[in-house]
This record gives C-alpha cells, sequence and structure tokens, in this order.
C-alpha cells in the first residue's frame, strides 16, 4: 500500500508546499521527507519522540534539515501566522479533538497560507458510511485511529475554505487544500 498508492499521493507535497516556512504535523517516521522540497526548512512535530527519532534519521540520511518538536496540535506553542504552508498526512484520524487541532493550524497559518492534508475519511456512500459506523469502535481499540471522521466538515468547523477535495481509493482517502 505505502509503496504502491501512498508514495504517490505523497509526491503531490513537493509541488503544493510553498514559502519559507512550513510546519508538519504527525511527522512519525518521516515518511513524507522525501517529498519536501529541497529548499524549504520544516518544522516537524509529532506527540511521539520514538518514533520521531526515526524520522531524525531518515532526514540526516536525506540530507535534509528539519526543526524536530515533540508537541501536541491541539496545543501548538508557535506564535500565530507564522507558517507559509502546514501540512499532515494520515494524522487526523487519531487527533483526540480534530476541530481544535485544525483551529490551532490555522492560527499559526499566515493570512494567505495553505493547508494540505491527506486523510483516511468516512465514505459518502451511504452503506459503506453506516458499515465505517459501526466498525469504528473495533477499529479505535486495535489501531487507535477513527475510520469514520467527517474531515471535511471539520476543516470547515476550524474556519479554513476548502478550495481541493479529492476523493483517492475509492471514496476513503481525500486530498485536501484549503486557505486559512
Ligand atoms: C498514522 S501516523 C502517520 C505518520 C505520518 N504522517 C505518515 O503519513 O506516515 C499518525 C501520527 O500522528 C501522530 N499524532 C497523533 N496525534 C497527534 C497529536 N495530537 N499531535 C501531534 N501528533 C499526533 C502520531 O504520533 C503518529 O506519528
Amino acid at each position: 500500500m505505502e509503496r504502491f498508492l501512498f508514495a504517490s499521493w505523497r509526491a503531490r507535497l513537493r509541488d503544493r508546499i510553498v514559502g519559507n516556512r512550513v510546519l508538519e504535523v504527525g511527522v512519525g517516521t518521516g515518511k513524507n521527507t522525501p517529498y519536501y522540497p529541497q529548499e524549504v526548512k520544516v518544522t516537524a512535530i509529532d506527540l511521539s519522540p520514538r518514533m520521531m527519532e526515526r524520522a531524525q534519521r531518515n532526514a540526516l540520511i536525506l540530507g535534509q534539515e528539519v526543526d524536530f518538536w515533540e508537541m501536541d496540535v491541539q496545543h501548538l506553542a508557535f506564535p500565530d501566522q507564522v507558517f507559509d504552508t502546514v501540512f499532515a498526512t494520515f494524522v487526523f484520524c487519531s487527533v483526540p479533538d480534530p476541530v481544535s487541532g485544525l483551529r490551532e493550524l490555522r492560527r499559526v497559518c499566515k493570512p494567505g497560507g495553505t493547508l494540505l492534508l491527506l486523510e483516511h475519511i468516512r465514505p459518502k456512500n451511504f452503506i459503506l458510511g453506516f458499515l465505517f459506523d459501526l466498525l469504528n469502535p473495533i477499529v479505535v481499540r486495535m489501531m487507535g485511529a477513527n475510520i469514520n471522521r467527517r474531515t471535511l466538515d471539520n476543516i470547515r468547523m476550524a474556519g479554513w475554505r476548502i478550495q481541493v477535495e479529492e476523493r483517492l481509493s475509492s471514496d476513503i482517502v481525500c486530498w485536501i487544500e484549503a486557505n486559512p
């Protein structure tokens, strides 16, 4: 899945990340690092220091300068309006209060900036959506991630204006671009 699907979706970041100050939320083990534009200085946060140790090693191997911080997206320690692009991949399915995390991202994003997200979301299809609602408690218990998040609604609730909403992989994964 990672090699055949996710990698091609992640590669979109290379063209869509704009500006000099960029924030990646939930960097994990650094799977997006190969797609950072070379000239850009990325600040990366995650709740898990162990994941970030691996991301740090990956960044070193790739010769990419990244500023790592252990931080919760729901309570960002950055000043207002400092980042040109803020982005995350497969993160908001596990953030306990996604709207507050997305509000924090809006706060730290510059007025003309961009939010990029690649996320698992609740399928639009009525039957699949119902099935995902039924299965969600089991998946959360097993993997800690929600499969039925209404992420597009959450983004709007957090005050973003969605510009691009592209469903990938049979409706379950969505590429999203938004402005404050
Ligand atoms: C499924 S992994 C995805 C990692 C990476 N973005 C990727 O695409 O491979 C989710 C990541 O989000 C991080 N995370 C979850 N909740 C978070 C929060 N509230 N603040 C910051 N990071 C969080 C987790 O620690 C984990 O590294």
